[in-house]
């Protein structure tokens, strides 16, 4: 059995999977336009804060609870509850929100695939006009890249945990962090970047306010890939000699920083482009940003690289932005895996056939969600703004479910495992765990301050999306 789950080979092993993971369209998209409009530096603070003192607890806790048990996360709550149904459902939860996350992660990671073939058939002109994306997104040739990319993740995760996942991540990230490293030096050379360097980092208090402290939270939550199971899942995975606390940090820094590199990279870009943006005007939509005006940013570096040069940018742009979301995808798609493993005691390979089955089948109405058929495109309403499938799954489990799974892991840590049993399994692999200022504050912090700020999280973006 333990041998049909798998491990990572080592603690790097482990530190590149979870940010291959971490690292996604969170990092390099949504996180530069957010700190963008909401007021540069002050929002990349409070983030900060909220990375240190909100999510780094709750990540060593869901990685704690998935080593203890070995187990994914159905099998974890239910193992460290006595098989409370409660806690079973919790767990549950925390599969099939990776399981809805993954369908329309995979439709974006399919527009970036034809994003890169029109850029290398010489069409960046075309992807800048206003109209493409709405034509590229209804076009009926996706079902081809769709069926192409679940055949590559699935291939992928076909070899299993240090085979496929861990190999993947050790090709991809250190690919990514020079890529991305290269290219906003490149950007960096550029007219006016400095003004989109000052924008970025210089601090802007003013535009702070409730919904900007939310959303950063949400932000945080998201990109660390929190809330969901999936570090639960790779603590499943995590030898039981390394130190958690240490490596976690590891993952954070690497999560944060690539972030932080990607508003170095994109506002400056922005600025070059047009000195005179109103960053009011940014879509607040990620999917927006990187599908419809990236490709423009890129056409107007023409002016002082020429259309090859602008076109070479931008391949490199999109294939960074896929390679991140791949390595993404492949960890939200093996949590129901190992949750098919585990708890149906099946083989890796039946697992896998189970779950390309199953993704199959919700990713195809998802892709048919923004024009190619009418029913899925106005699948329903609320909140008075009509909704496609698509938006209704982004919604719901991408909006909405995260702080509260995160909210049911710190209760469940807290009250139910209690902060005895958590520390039980973070001194295996830390002997500086015990005593410790951080044993401290995640004693103190995770039943109390922690939930209620999560709670309140949660129930402000239900009234907001909803009502
Ligand atoms: N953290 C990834 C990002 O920043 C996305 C992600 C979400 C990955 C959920 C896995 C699970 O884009």
């Amino acid at each position: 059995m333990a041998q049909d789950r798998g491990q990572f080979s080592s603690r790097l092993g482990f530190i590149l999977a979870a940010a291959g993971s971490a690292v996604g369209l969170g990092n390099l998209v949504a996180f530069p336009v957010m700190a963008s409009k909401n007021g540069g530096a002050a929002f990349l603070v409070i983030y900060l804060f909220f990375v240190a003192f909100i999510c780094y607890p709750v990540m060593i806790a869901e990685i704690a609870m998935g080593r203890r048990t070995t187990r994914n996360p159905v099998g974890a709550f239910s193992e460290l509850s006595d098989g409370m149904m409660r806690w079973r459902l919790a767990g549950m939860l925390a599969i099939l929100t990776p399981f809805m996350i993954a369908v329309f992660y995979t439709v974006i990671t399919v527009w970036l695939v034809v994003y890169i073939k029109e850029i290398l058939g010489g069409n960046l002109q075309y992807l800048s006009e206003a109209t493409a994306f709405g034509e590229v997104v209804s076009r009926s040739s996706l079902f081809a890249y769709l069926v192409g990319l679940l055949g590559l993740i699935f291939f992928i995760l076909l070899g299993g945990v240090k085979g496929g996942i861990e190999r993947l991540a050790r090709v991809l990230m250190p690919t990514l962090a020079v890529m991305l490293i290269l290219l906003t030096l490149f950007v960096l050379t550029l007219d006016n970047a400095s003004a989109g360097i000052s924008y970025y980092l210089v601090p802007d208090f003013s535009k702070v306010n409730l919904s900007v402290v939310n959303g950063a939270l949400s932000q945080a939550f998201f990109s660390l890939s929190l809330g969901m199971g999936i570090l639960i899942t790779y603590g499943s995975y995590f030898s039981r000699q390394d130190n958690i606390p240490q490596s976690t940090r590891m993952v954070a820094i690497a999560d944060t920083s690539i972030a932080f590199f990607a508003g170095l990279l994109i506002l400056p870009a922005i600025f070059a482009f047009d000195p005179n943006t109103n960053t009011d005007d940014l879509s607040t939509s990620s999917v927006g940003l990187i599908f419809s005006f990236l490709p423009q940013i890129f056409l107007s570096m023409q002016a002082a690289v020429g259309y090859g040069g602008a076109s070479a940018v931008a391949v490199i742009f999109f294939t960074l932005v896929f390679f991140a979301a791949l390595t993404s995808l492949v960890s939200i798609i093996e949590i129901p895996i190992a949750c098919w493993i585990d708890e149906l005691k099946v083989s890796r390979k039946k697992a896998v056939a189970m779950q390309a089955v199953l993704l199959a089948l919700f990713a195809v109405p998802a892709i048919m969600s923004l024009g190619i058929s009418d029913f899925f495109t106005t699948f329903t309403s609320y909140g008075g703004v009509s909704k496609s499938f698509f938006d209704v799954v982004s919604d719901v489990f991408y909006e909405t479910i995260l702080p509260f799974g995160g909210f049911t892991v710190c209760i469940f840590c807290a009250y139910r495992w209690k902060v005895s049993g958590l520390k039980a399994e973070l001194v295996i692999g830390d002997d500086s765990y015990s005593g410790s200022l951080l044993e401290k504050y995640i004693n103190f912090s995770l039943g109390t301050i922690i939930p209620v700020v999560l709670f309140v999280v949660f129930i402000s973006t239900v009234s907001q999306i909803y009502f």
